[in-house]
């Protein structure tokens, strides 16, 4: 067989299903794991696609079997694990050589890493790859960061084994150092923020009327044919609709209220504080997360200030239905929003120059975040790329004006019936501030002069002034 066209460290379920997606696509791959059973077992069970895999006993080995530059993806567990890997393969590699980290790093890493390559002759490559494990195997979203001769080496093989939307490919080069793992946070601190704004609805119509969990997936599964057409509101009714096979009931009543996380959605809530800019959404829907963890204390809480009011009576009319719809969109709107506002930001801090459109146009296939309104972002973003913040651009602002008025009346439904819908008040709450031109900055400003000094701007002279408090007492 000619040389490996790429090499593949780590048989994992996404390392796995990457490797046989490069085999499928007809570019040789040697591979490796540290425990060399795994290997085997993967390569035994490769069936057809074992002409293009070549399986390695030890990284001297893998190494030996790429073409040089040899591109080496790792797919080993984030964080300390990267760099052990990168460590052991420095002394096997030479000049040119490409290590790319495809696991869910934290783009701090990945820029820590790319300078501790530099001058070694070595590049590396951080790379956002969204899907999971379908994704990896049969077409995911790749977000690339780093290198961009680099990437030329790769781009075929990568470009080859992407998710298609519509025939193009769901992959792209989008900047130098972290680029591609920071828009990777971003993509998962948006999946955090739908998933949660999803997670709300469920519960109005739950908790507010009783509904049973195959009905609410009913809904859900009408809606993916409009407006909010996507993977995640598509599982969604999936998974709603499920039995569970022990008791015969909704396997979503069985699961219990308690979510975890890895880390990227916190990453992408925490990069927003840093930068300063609002992405109340995200910030809101990681802080639920970790509020559902501490199961024992809401248990607690329920009994010390009792339930909320018994669901009504009733089935939601239709027109709830549709405000519900709505709404859901309208928070999609918003959340989207900030997040693209927070790489906005991100690109100039390190001057990235991130390709907005580009990002969405890879986002709507492959990935989990994947929908047909990602379409409609792209285009927002090619029409009007100075706009400041999409929700300034038309197509935005005619996407809210349909729905917000529907966001406000199902936050106020929630709100009186004692449901809690954290991301989606988060949503209109960021919308309602955003659109006043007179805010209350003025207040906040009155008090910092007045415990310390701090001076504020008057609305009819330039300058710095303070207050005449009387600040003895
Ligand atoms: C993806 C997913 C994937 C994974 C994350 C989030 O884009 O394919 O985002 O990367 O699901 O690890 O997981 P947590 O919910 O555990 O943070």
């Amino acid at each position: 067989m000619t040389k490996a066209e790429i090499g593949l460290i780590g048989l994992g379920v996404m390392g796995s299903g990457l490797a046989l997606n490069i085999a499928e696509k007809g570019y040789p791959v040697a591979v490796y794991n540290r425990t060399s059973t795994r290997t085997g077992e993967f390569f035994e069970n490769a069936g057809d696609l074992r002409g293009n895999i070549v399986p390695c006993a030890s990284l001297k080995e893998l190494v030996a079997e790429i073409r040089p530059p040899r591109p080496i993806l790792m797919m080993v567990q984030a964080g300390k694990a990267v760099d052990e890997q990168i460590q052991a393969l420095r002394e096997h590699l030479s000049e040119g050589d490409i290590v790319i980290d495809g696991g869910n790093a934290n783009f701090r890493d990945t820029i820590r890493r790319f300078d501790d390559l530099e001058g070694s002759g070595i590049t590396f490559i951080g790379m956002g790859v969204s899907g999971g494990a379908f994704g990896a195997r049969h077409g995911p979203s790749i977000m690339v960061g780093g290198d961009h001769a680099a990437y030329a080496r790769v781009e075929p093989v990568l470009t080859a084994i992407a998710a298609r939307y519509k025939g193009e490919p769901c992959s792209a080069w989008l900047g130098e150092g972290g680029a591609g793992h920071f828009v990777k946070t971003i993509h998962n601190g948006i999946e955090y923020a739908d998933m949660q704004m999803i997670a709300e609805i469920y519960g109005i119509l739950r908790d507010g009327f009783a509904m049973p969990a195959a009905a609410i997936g009913d809904v859900f599964a009408r809606w993916n044919h409009g407006r909010l057409d996507s993977y995640l509101v598509e599982i969604t009714a999936e998974v709603l609709a499920t039995a569970d096979p022990a008791t015969g009931r909704p396997l979503v009543d069985m699961i219990l209220d308690r979510a975890g996380q890895k880390g990227t959605g916190r990453w992408a809530a925490i990069e927003a504080q840093m930068m300063g800019v609002p992405a109340t959404v995200i910030e809101v829907a990681v802080a639920a997360r970790s509020l559902s963890a501490e199961k024992a204390m809401r248990v607690a809480a329920a009994s010390a200030y009792g339930g909320r009011a018994a669901p009504a009576g009733r089935e939601p009319d239709a027109a709830f239905i549709d405000d519900l719809e709505l709404a859901l969109f309208a928070g999609k709107v918003i959340a989207y929003a900030q997040g693209f506002t927070v790489m906005g930001e991100a690109s100039c801090e390190f001057r990235w120059n991130l390709p907005m459109a580009t990002i969405a146009r890879i986002w709507r296939a492959g990935c989990i975040i994947r929908s047909q309104f990602l379409d409609r972002l792209a285009d927002a973003c090619d029409a009007e790329p100075d706009a400041a913040h999409l929700l300034l651009t038309r197509d935005f602002a005619a996407m809210l004006g349909e729905t917000h008025a529907s966001l406000r009346r199902v936050v106020a439904h929630a709100a009186l019936a004692g449901l809690p819908v954290p991301a989606l008040s988060a949503a209109l709450g960021y919308f309602d501030a955003f659109r006043q031109s007179r805010g209350t900055a003025n207040l906040i400003q009155g008090q910092r002069d007045y415990f310390g000094a701090h001076g504020f701007e008057r609305t009819d002279a330039e300058g710095l002034h303070h207050g005449p408090w009387d600040t003895s007492g």
